[in-house]
């Protein structure tokens, strides 16, 4: 008896352990139900709805923000990249539509009007020219011209898979190759790793 109550002991343990593991959107920097500028109360509104969602964005999903109008942004170069940077694109669009600073956190579901925009560190602005390159390919081929670059095909110590199936969306890095929007992994920042000894950075770059 008293061995099968300690297993039982043990197995919940483990249950309650994993179970803190498992974190969520709820309140994280990305939970808006207690907004005053949220009258629903919803968490998920507020980035997606299940009707008339805006599907300018390419694989966007189910997207409700008002995307930004800025049509330039200045990007990150350098001579030593090796990657060509483009305009945003992708999922990153939507992390701008709220973190370029150009649009109300309030428009959303057709709303226009509003005053709450971001302010402080967390708004990048149009100019990511002092931001890490985002929306660009990420292929063998890059990895082969920087020379410090894992292959991302290469398999993913920590969160398994490759770099390519866990980090890039259609084979291009962006906010969401380092982010995780829905704080799904509970690490400080949203990120989708952590970067503790650098671990983030070292996921992709062979330093
Ligand atoms: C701050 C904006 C934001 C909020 C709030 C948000 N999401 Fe998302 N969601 C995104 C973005 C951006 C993507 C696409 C990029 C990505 O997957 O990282 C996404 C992708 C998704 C996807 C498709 C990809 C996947 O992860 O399965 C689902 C499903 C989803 N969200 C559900 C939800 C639900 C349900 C809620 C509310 C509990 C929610 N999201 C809240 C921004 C948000
Ligand atoms: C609907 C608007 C909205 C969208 C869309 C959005 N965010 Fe945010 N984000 C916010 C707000 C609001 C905060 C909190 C700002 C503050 O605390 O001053 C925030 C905070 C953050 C933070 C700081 C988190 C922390 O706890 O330190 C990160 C990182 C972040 N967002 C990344 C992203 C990424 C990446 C995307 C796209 C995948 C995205 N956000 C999409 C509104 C948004
Ligand atoms: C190469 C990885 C990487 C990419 C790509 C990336 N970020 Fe970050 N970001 C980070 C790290 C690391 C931090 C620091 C997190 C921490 O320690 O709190 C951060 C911090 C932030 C913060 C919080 C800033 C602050 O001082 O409060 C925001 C907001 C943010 N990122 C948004 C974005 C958005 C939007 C994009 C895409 C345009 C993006 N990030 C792309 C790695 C990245
Ligand atoms: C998901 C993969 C990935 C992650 C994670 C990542 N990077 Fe990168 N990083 C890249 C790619 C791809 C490039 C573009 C390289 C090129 O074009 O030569 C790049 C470019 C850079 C550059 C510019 C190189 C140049 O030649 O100008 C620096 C610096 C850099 N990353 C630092 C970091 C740091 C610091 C971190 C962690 C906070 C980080 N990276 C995380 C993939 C990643």
């Amino acid at each position: 008896m008293k061995k099968i109550s300690f297993t039982f002991t043990f197995i919940c343990l483990i249950a309650f352990t994993q179970l803190g593991f498992s974190q969520h959107i709820a309140g994280s920097s990305h939970d808006f139900s207690t907004k005053t500028w949220n009258t629903s109360g919803e968490i998920c509104i507020v980035c997606h709805t299940p009707h008339n969602a805006n599907t300018s964005v390419s694989d966007a999903p189910l997207w409700n923000h008002t995307l930004s109008a800025t049509a330039t942004y200045t990007m990150y170069t350098s001579s030593t990249l090796n990657s060509t940077a483009g305009q945003p694109d992708g999922s990153s669009k939507l992390c701008l539509s709220c973190h370029d600073g150009t649009v109300a956190l309030e428009n959303f579901g057709g709303v226009t009007t509003g005053t709450n925009l971001l302010t402080g560190t967390t708004v990048l602005g149009t100019n990511l020219s002092n931001d890490h390159p985002i929306s660009i390919t990420y292929d063998a081929a890059l990895a082969t011209a920087d020379g410090g670059l894992h292959n991302p095909s290469s398999a993913l110590s920590g969160l398994g898979g490759t770099i390519a199936a866990n980090m890039l969306t259609a084979g291009k890095m962006q906010c969401s190759s380092c982010h995780d929007v829905h704080n799904s992994a509970g690490i400080n920042g949203l990120l989708k790793k952590t970067n503790a000894g650098s671990a983030l950075c070292l996921t992709c770059h062979n330093k």
